[in-house]
């Protein structure tokens, strides 16, 4: 390999899968976007994949499609039926008028279908209940499983026929392949149930029946599950036996991807580490002749270069991080690296809104599921911008109006930019809100803000500098009860906990079990259990018993304890994340007090009624973690000079979450900007 590779030479390589050539390495896996009711593609889903597509994405695979009525769920992409397939030629031939090319992924949820959804019976290998969705499903039949493999090789056809340049067989999540492979889902004593040789047939018999229909030549991949995490299911080793036996059946690539949803351990949040599961996909690498794609937490061009370069991968999928960006392949190619606005991987507007039966959004990217609806910006003439707090919606706010071709002045107290999102990153699995804050940064350079770092805003700057426009942005204050001494000399603001300006003793009480109470706790808890390199060392030269450093890297030494008025701890938080936040706590040793009305804060303690009764709770640092409060002192000294136009915007103007802060930033900057004269 020569020395002078550039920085993303091999991403931007292209490669075959069967005779289909793709432009690069970048795959946008499958990812249900919730944004059909009747099955067909729509202006909105066409919208959403053109947009990535246009900005030279190697490989889009759509779906999961559902392939009958017993596999599938609402608001999914059907290629159950001809009358769909014209819809899906439409979208194909628009995706066509670029390079990209374009995959159909076919699913079958098995006994991951929800009944009452489906209104249909759930099946699968064997009637095991299922935790993903309640359901016990009912036990396929002989003839059951031949009308499912029919319906995989008739949806495949369906694709073929639309336009689409191959298919993906979903065997991974947990889904209705993996529910044959597994032990513990397939306890049937025929055929399909016992010997690996048996529980592999079904998917011999999809994939086979597959390709018959389809021909030797049209490209047939699967999305396989580097390994199930599901405790006693099936033993590592077999990773490699699965992806042998999908070669030998004659998939043209496998994609490699974590394990099922109904996993304990996280496959997507930001608790698992950038490319984590590369071990699993090197596995499969070392042992097959196909190209083999990766996902899962990929959203640096750098990783994605060095897992080709290193042999982890062939193809790369990057999923949330296409939502973010769409523009990332276009900014890799024009060197623009610094650029792409990253995934954050806090799952808020993705698959928390599909747990909702919401459509695809994102946190970081406003247009993310409305790419039809971009509003023209008119060029006009520039104004002087004044913005009050560098937060996300002021830093959003400014990276807009720069681009519309404003001069912006930022004013920031800290001595850094980021606000909240700073304190936020703290916490574990949150590490990569940090990076956003780097693109920022990045734009405002760029773009040629002035920055103005440790620098209180008055109203006399706007004499100084004639600024046409305000914006205040200046975030939120955290909330102080009205219980008896709450601030006192041994209680502190979650907030100073977070960015390490005040200390903690070792058995602290965290007063709010939300989102910030319980990153605080995460924080604390796992800030004195062993650094990742320190684990690594004491297993390496065998320095302690296996269980001691266990104990050491995942649990904490101090005592901590949560107090909420509430039952449920996290009601903020998104359920892809909550149970892992809270499995992780408990496991490092936090304890949860619900319905804890607090009495009154001392400094050696917090006296609170628990089910009626006072209990106290004993603390060298008591932590308020009570909510905010919009920090806009400056709205009344603007209103009163009542001379220049002003907009309040983000938490200044009603506390919430970083999506609706930067999504307030992006609107106040169009809104700022109609309200210009329009350049002649
Ligand atoms: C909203 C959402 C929907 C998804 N739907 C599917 C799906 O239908 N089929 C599938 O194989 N994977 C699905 N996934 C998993 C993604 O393909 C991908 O593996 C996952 O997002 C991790 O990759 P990333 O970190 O690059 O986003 C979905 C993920 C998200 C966030
Ligand atoms: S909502 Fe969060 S996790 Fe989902 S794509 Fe956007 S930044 Fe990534």
């Amino acid at each position: 390999m020569s020395i002078l590779m550039t920085r993303a030479q091999l991403l931007l390589s292209p490669i075959f899968i069967n005779k289909c050539q793709i432009k690069n390495r970048i795959s946008m896996p499958a990812m249900h976007l919730n944004m059909t009711s009747d099955g067909n593609m729509n202006e909105q889903i066409t919208d959403f994949y053109f947009e990535r597509a246009k900005n030279k994405v190697g490989l889009i695979i759509v779906g999961g499609c559902s392939i009958d009525d017993t596999g599938g769920g609402p608001l999914m992409i059907s290629l159950e039926d001809d009358s769909k397939v014209e819809s899906h030629k439409r979208f194909c031939e628009q995706i066509h008028k670029t390079e990209t090319k374009v995959f159909a992924q076919l699913y079958h949820a098995g006994r991951y279908s929800h009944s009452f959804l489906l209104g249909k019976r759930v099946i699968a290998p064997s009637p095991i209940p299922s935790r993903l969705t309640g359901v016990t499903p009912e036990e396929m039949t002989e003839e059951d499983i031949n009308r499912v493999v029919q319906s995989f090789a008739n949806a495949a056809l369906r694709a073929k026929a639309a336009g689409y340049d191959g298919v993906e067989i979903i065997a991974s999540a947990g889904y209705l392949i993996c529910q044959f492979l597994s032990p513990l889902t397939n306890r049937r004593t025929d055929k399909f149930g016992g010997s690996f040789e048996n529980r592999f047939r079904f998917a011999r018999m999809v994939i086979e029946e597959t390709r018959r229909a389809i021909g030797k030549d049209y490209p047939l991949i699967i999305r396989m599950s580097g390994y199930d995490f599901m405790g006693t299911s099936t033993p590592i080793e077999e990773t490699v036996e699965v992806a042998k036996a999908y070669e030998e059946c004659g998939v043209d690539a496998i994609n490699i991807t974590g394990g099922w949803h109904e996993s304990p351990v996280p496959q997507i949040t930001g608790h698992l580490p950038a490319a984590g599961f590369r071990f699993l996909s090197k596995m499969v690498k070392d042992n097959v002749n196909i190209p083999i794609f990766l996902s899962n937490r990929i959203n640096s061009i750098d990783i994605a270069e060095s897992l080709i370069a290193h042999g982890y991968a062939d193809i790369i999928n990057f999923g949330r991080q296409l939502i973010a960006d769409p523009e990332m392949p276009i900014k890799v190619y024009h060197k623009r690296h610094n650029e792409i606005r990253p995934c954050i991987a806090c799952n808020q507007e993705c698959l928390d809104n599909v747990f909702n039966g919401l459509p695809v959004g994102c946190t970081v990217n406003p247009l993310a599921g409305n790419e039809g609806n971009k509003v023209k910006i008119e060029e006009v003439e520039p104004k002087d911008i004044a913005i009050v707090g560098a937060g996300v919606a002021g830093l959003e706010c400014a990276v807009n109006l720069l681009k519309y071709g404003h001069s912006v002045t930022i004013y920031e107290e800290n001595d850094y930019i980021g606000g909240q999102i700073i304190d936020a990153s703290a916490a574990p699995g949150k590490q990569d809100y940090r990076r956003l804050i780097d693109y920022y940064k990045n734009m405002l350079d760029k773009l040629r803000a002035t920055l103005l770092l440790n620098k209180r805003f008055d109203l006399d700057e706007i004499d100084k500098n004639h600024f046409d426009f305000i914006v205040l942005a200046t975030g939120s204050v955290q909330f102080i009860p009205d219980i008896p001494y709450a601030i006192n000399e041994n209680s502190v603001l979650a907030r100073f906990v977070l960015t390490k300006k005040r200390p903690y003793g070792n058995e602290v009480v965290i007063v709010g079990g939300n989102g910030v109470g319980l990153d605080t706790a995460h924080y604390i808890a796992s800030s004195d259990t062993l650094p990742a390199e320190m684990t690594k060392f004491l297993i390496e030269y065998e320095a302690l018993p296996l269980e001691k450093i266990k104990e050491l890297t995942t649990k904490t030494t101090r005592k901590i304890t949560v107090l909420d008025m509430d039952e449920k701890f996290g009601r903020d938080v998104g359920r892809s994340t909550r149970w892992i936040i809270l499995s992780s706590l408990k496991k490092l040793g936090v304890k949860f007090v619900p319905k804890a009305k607090v009495v009154r804060i001392d400094k050696d303690g917090v006296l609170a009624e628990v089910n009626g009764k006072e209990e106290f709770f004993p603390a060298q640092t008591v932590i308020l973690a009570m909510g905010a409060r919009p920090n806009n002192k400056l709205e009344k000294l603007l209103k009163d000079r009542g001379d220049v136009k002003y907009f309040v915007i983000g938490d200044a103007r009603l506390p919430s979450n970083i999506t609706n802060a930067i999504k307030d930033g992006y609107k106040t900057a169009m809104e700022i900007n109609k309200l210009c004269e329009v350049k002649k």
